[in-house]
């Protein structure tokens, strides 16, 4: 089968890799039908992500068939549609029975970072029962992609953990997939406004179009500033960093409202000053984590009603014959003017 295969920082091909078979019980064979890329495929690229091996398929998100399934998968059979969320779930362990799948003893983050992913033909699925949902007849597939990583985390991460309120204003720092998926999702809360802050203004727009009430380009390092003033100078009661770098982390700690809550996204890749000197006395609650994709049926019920429309955020198709083109769209996304890219191989 057709692949995107890792081989060392700046390396990857579109190989001939074996198709995989079936390991446990509990795993599933899934023939994808739909991937797209993820920033952490980047990072993975650039050698940044030290748990993935040279030989991996890339590749943690997708919707596909079930082609074959263990004896002890109950919940699925063969031909029918599943939706792959970028979290493995065993559902058994501690974690996973706390809700927090993402550190699941025998699972979590491993798609296309310890095990081979789905950026292929086909993919193993271990846990299948609970590491896969049905996808329901009437759903737009494109759609369902967007429900494998990125509504999840913008969700969880950044709008349940920022506990986004009515009448809140809220700040979202960063437009890219996520946060926009955050301000998607920060809507079920009726907050009275929402500033987007980038450095594109092209995403600004999108973000505009998507329920954005203010935009700051923080090109001229003065979003501080404008924030502050956006907001008669008391600040935001939720501040969502999405992006992932220090300087956005301490526009978040810049502009939070006394009792606000900054909720951070980013994955950080060094160490970002804290300022408690500053924050000690303002009540402010600063949460992380690691998406656990708990929410992705609550999600995938308002993307069905039509309240939820994650379609927005694809503007690039590619068959998998072509996925090195789709890597080199989604990796100079700014001038592509590339959010989401979806790639089909049926
Ligand atoms: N916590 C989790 O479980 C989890 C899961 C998935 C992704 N992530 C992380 O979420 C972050 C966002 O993901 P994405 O796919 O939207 O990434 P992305 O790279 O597409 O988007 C980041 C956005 O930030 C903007 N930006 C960059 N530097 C900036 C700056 N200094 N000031 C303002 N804006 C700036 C960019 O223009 C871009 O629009 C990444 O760090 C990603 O790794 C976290
Ligand atoms: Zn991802
Ligand atoms: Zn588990």
């Amino acid at each position: 089968m057709k692949a995107l295969v890792y081989h060392g920082p700046q390396t990857k091909a579109l190989d001939d890799m074996p198709k995989p078979v079936l390991r446990e019980a509990t795993d599933a064979i899934v023939r994808i039908t739909k991937t797209t890329l993820c920033v952490t495929d980047l990072h993975i690229l650039k050698g940044d992500v030290r748990t993935v091996s040279e030989g991996r398929i890339l590749g943690h998100e997708g919707i596909g068939v079930i082609e074959e399934a263990g004896t002890g998968v109950s919940r699925f059979h063969i031909g029918d549609r599943v939706l792959i969320s970028c979290i493995t779930a065993c559902g058994m362990c501690e974690y996973c029975r706390r809700g927090m799948c993402s550190h699941c003893e025998k699972g979590g983050w491993i798609l296309g970072n310890t095990i081979d992913g789905t950026q292929a033909e086909f993919v193993r699925i271990p846990w299948a029962d609970t590491s896969l949902h049905p996808i329901p007849e009437e759903a737009d597939e494109e759609a369902m992609v967007m429900l494998s990583d990125i509504l999840p985390t913008g969700y969880e991460c950044g709008v349940l953990n920022g506990c986004v309120k009515p009448g809140d204003t809220v700040a979202i720092v960063g437009a890219g997939p996520v946060g926009l998926a955050a301000l998607l999702t920060a809507q079920f809360y009726a907050p009275a406004n929402i500033i987007m802050i980038d450095l594109d203004d092209h995403r600004l727009d999108v973000a505009k179009r998507l329920g954005a009430t203010r935009l700051i380009n923080s090109s001229d390092g003065k979003a501080v500033e404008k924030a502050m003033a956006m907001t008669s100078g008391r600040g935001v009661d939720v501040a969502i960093e999405a992006v992932g770098v220090p300087g956005t982390f301490d526009i978040c700690q810049g502009i939070i409202a006394p009792g606000g809550h900054i909720a951070n996204v980013g994955v950080h890749g060094e160490s970002v000053p804290l300022h408690l000197e500053r924050l000690w006395s303002q009540n402010i609650t600063i949460t992380t984590r690691l998406v656990d994709a708990v929410t992705t049926p609550l999600l995938l019920k308002t993307v069905l009603s039509g309240r939820l429309q994650p379609r927005q955020l694809i503007t690039h198709r590619f068959p998998l014959s072509e996925i090195m083109s789709a890597y080199d769209t989604f990796g100079n996304a700014a001038r592509e003017r590339a959010l989401k890219v979806i790639v089909t191989s049926e």
